[in-house]
């Protein structure tokens, strides 16, 4: 049996179309409760996970492969996994916004000490450090836009696609950190036990995101 973690929503309904390219059905919808579902393939079945979990699950084995956002790559820190393939689904960019009307470059340059908030503290603080700019992180789980604009930060660190939710909060990009798009990961063990199922799997993956 080959397991495949996967995060409700977004990413599930972008890898519907590539999982159907590579000859791959869910036997019931995401809305049924159920968090283990089988698949037109017998030997393959999908776990769903919320999205930050997804490297943790295939780091460790309980999914044999998963897909798994570059921003969440980047805050697991990618230990354990293989990474063989960019499917390009879910793409956005994470990146740093302010109020319109905030002097960033202002702040900058007087060296202020912004409060950022964030839910991707590790990138958010491998992005300020290597600008050697000093900044006080603030953990967010969710609803980044908030954060400016109740004075619980002066700037975040959020992702942004289409610019509305920003646009809707009277909020502006003031630097991009990393494009972002979602990935096939894969444990290593299982691909080493099970390559004879994993790594045609890997190549169906592959010839499907290319013909998307
Ligand atoms: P949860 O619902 O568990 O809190 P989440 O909000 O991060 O997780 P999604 O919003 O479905 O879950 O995001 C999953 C992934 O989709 C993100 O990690 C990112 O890679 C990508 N993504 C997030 N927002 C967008 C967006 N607006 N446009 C395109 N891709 C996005
Ligand atoms: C994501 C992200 C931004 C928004 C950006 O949130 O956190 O808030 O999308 O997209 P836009 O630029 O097209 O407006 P999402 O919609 O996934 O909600 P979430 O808070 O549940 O993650």
């Amino acid at each position: 049996m080959i397991t495949l973690a996967l995060a409700k929503g977004r990413i599930y309904d972008e890898a519907l179309p590539l999982l159907a390219r590579a000859g791959i059905r869910p036997a019931q919808g995401e809305d049924s409760r159920r968090l283990i579902i089988a698949t037109s393939r017998d030997d393959l079945r999908l776990l769903l996970v919320r999205a930050a979990d997804v490297p943790t699950y295939v780091q460790y084995g309980a999914a044999d492969l998963g897909v798994a956002g570059r921003d969440l790559l980047a805050e697991h820190g990618g230990q354990g996994l293989y990474q063989p393939l960019d499917l390009g689904i879910a793409a956005c960019r994470m990146a740093v916004a302010v109020p319109e009307e905030f002097d960033y470059a202002g702040a900058v340059k007087r060296g202020a000490r912004l409060r950022v908030a964030t839910k991707y503290i590790r990138t958010a603080r491998e992005h300020f450090s290597a600008k050697g700019m000093h900044v006080n992180l603030i953990r967010l789980y969710g609803s980044m836009e908030l954060a400016p604009l109740t004075g619980l930060a002066d700037a975040i660190v959020d992702l942004v696609d289409t610019g509305n939710t920003l646009r809707a909060n009277r909020l502006r990009v003031v630097e991009e950190i990393l494009p972002v798009t979602s990935r096939l990961i894969v444990n290593p063990a299982s691909l080493k036990l099970k390559r004879e199922a994993i790594a045609p799997l890997i190549e169906a993956f592959r010839e499907a995101a290319r013909a998307s």
